[in-house]
């Protein structure tokens, strides 16, 4: 169906079953988020008989999404019960981030998904777990693996010699099996959620090695190229050229990872100078690039006349509230920028919730005061992920803990040194391997061809 049919029946006929919401009344937000919530959760069939626990339908060709994606979404739920205090999918999201732990080792890298296993997917399941231990979500039982133990297990495989090499002078591939298509590929979001999970493990434990760790990988990303001095983040270039092939499109989640690491590291350093300069630099330019006249756009595939996102790029808005509302927790002086501008997305986000067979459904869109019809369930994380996020500043919800001030979850300094080495695995089935090729055709085709939109576009608004 075209998407103009789809948005004219929903106008026509159940209208008025939109998502209602009054964002000034936290009650109704919680309604509203639940709704949301409960809609994401239609996307979910792990829990069918013969299914697979705690993934989306795919990976492709298989269904639409990437294991990461569900890795991303308990994540957003547990972020959800930490704002609202609903508890209806806690143990649907602890089952599930035990299951995909990757047994024995648990350093989310369940050979299932070696064939498109890059630090990014890896690294988007250790945020979850990380987030977990922060927020204080119920632990696990004593025999399951545990939140902090995990994000340190993804840490520690990620900084072990195995993952790095002299190629552009160090840093993290995109891919982490040297058979996978993008393996060639040094990214701002493995290296961005390196750095970030280096800056919160910090924190948390009061351990320097990992500041220090977060610090030399900041070093490296600036130095390369993939950060410039005007604090855009730029996506990735290839070890083949030495990086000098800067690919410049600018996602959502590139900036806003290394936002929230930068205030991890603010705070951990009690305030320093240099992290509060850079902590405001990428505040000030993420809300120049990313916000425009209020909603939140992703503007290296969000055109104007059409919409260029994969299915992965059409879940970043989501992560972008909810890291730049975690934000303002550690790094409070950025608090009243941050939630203005959050308030005035959401509120354009709302709008989007028009569609699908019960009439609330969102769309990608947020721009239009319409509802795009593009159904997904990315496009409920972010919807879910913006409603919950304005939550942050209600009394009772605490900033992230830390290990001396009610953090509880048990860590192990030496989680994942033992892990499987996915390196010396046999390649994976045909079916698979296409699987991560058709990602990258697919990603590498989609952004080439809206970045030579988005230089246009942007140069048009004289940026
Ligand atoms: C699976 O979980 C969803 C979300 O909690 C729920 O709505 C659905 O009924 C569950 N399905 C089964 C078969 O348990
Ligand atoms: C791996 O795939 C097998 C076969 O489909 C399935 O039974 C198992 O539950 C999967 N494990 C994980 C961690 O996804
Ligand atoms: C916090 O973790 C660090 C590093 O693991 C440890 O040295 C310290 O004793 C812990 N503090 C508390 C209060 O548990
Ligand atoms: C601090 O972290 C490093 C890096 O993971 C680890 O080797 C070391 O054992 C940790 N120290 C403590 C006291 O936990
Ligand atoms: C590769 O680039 C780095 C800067 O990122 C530079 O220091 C290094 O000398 C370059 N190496 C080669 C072989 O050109
Ligand atoms: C931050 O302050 C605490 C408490 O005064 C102190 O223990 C810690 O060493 C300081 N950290 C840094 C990086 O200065
Ligand atoms: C660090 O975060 C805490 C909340 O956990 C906050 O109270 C404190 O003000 C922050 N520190 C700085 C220097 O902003």
């Amino acid at each position: 169906m075209k998407s103009s049919t789809l948005a004219l029946l929903s106008s026509a006929g159940i209208a008025s079953a939109a998502l209602q919401v009054d964002l000034s009344s936290a009650d109704s937000i919680k309604q509203a988020a639940s709704q949301v919530a409960w809609d994401l959760l239609q996307y979910y069939k792990g829990n069918q008989s013969g299914a697979t626990p705690g993934i989306l339908p795919g990976p492709p060709p298989a269904g639409d999404y990437y294991w990461w994606q569900a890795g991303a979404m308990w994540g957003t739920l547990v972020d959800y019960w930490h704002y609202t205090g609903d508890t209806a999918y806690n143990k649907l999201s602890s089952d599930s981030m035990i299951f995909q732990a990757g047994a024995p080792q648990n350093s989310y890298m369940p050979p299932n998904w070696t064939a498109s296993l890059g630090n990014d997917d890896q690294g988007f399941w250790g945020l979850s777990a990380m987030l977990a231990a922060e927020v204080g979500f119920p632990n696990p039982p004593p025999d399951q693996p545990q939140w902090l133990a995990l994000a340190q297990a993804v840490f520690n495989t990620q900084a072990a010699p195995d993952r790095h090499d002299d190629t552009c002078n160090g840093g993290l591939r995109w891919q982490i099996p040297n058979y996978n298509v993008g393996y060639d590929y040094k990214n701002a979001i493995s290296n961005g959620i390196f750095f970030n999970l280096g800056a919160r493990l910090a924190r948390y434990t009061g351990n320097q090695t990992y500041a220090d760790i977060a610090t030399k990988t900041w070093n490296w990303v600036t130095g390369v190229g993939l950060m410039d001095s005007a604090w855009n983040v730029y996506d990735g270039g290839h070890v083949q050229v030495n990086c000098t092939d800067i690919f410049k499109a600018q996602f959502s989640y590139n900036a806003a990872i290394f936002l929230q690491g930068a205030a991890f590291m603010y705070n951990f350093t009690n305030g320093s100078d240099v992290w509060k300069e850079r902590t405001q630099g990428l505040v000030d330019r993420t809300v120049e690039v990313f916000f425009h006249n209020g909603p939140a756009v992703e503007v290296s595939c969000e055109l104007q006349n059409s919409i260029q996102c994969k299915t992965d790029m059409l879940s970043f808005k989501g992560y972008l509230h909810r890291w730049m509302a975690q934000t303002t927790q550690v790094a409070p002086f950025t608090h009243e920028k941050i939630m203005a501008t959050l308030q005035k997305s959401t509120a354009a986000a709302v709008k989007s919730c028009q569609g699908g067979p019960n009439g609330r459904q969102c769309g990608f869109r947020w721009t239009t005061g319409q509802f795009d019809g593009l159904l997904g369930a990315g496009q409920q994380m972010n919807a879910l992920a913006a409603l919950s996020s304005l939550l942050v500043d209600q009394a009772g919800i605490k900033p992230p803990l830390t290990n001396s001030t009610g953090g509880t979850s048990q860590g192990n300094p030496n989680a994942g040194q033992t892990a499987t080495d996915v390196f010396h695995h046999p390649p994976p089935t045909t079916g698979d391997k296409a699987g991560a090729s058709i990602l990258t055709i697919l990603i590498l085709g989609g952004i080439m061809s809206s970045f030579v939109w988005m230089s246009t576009g942007l140069s048009e608004k004289g940026m």
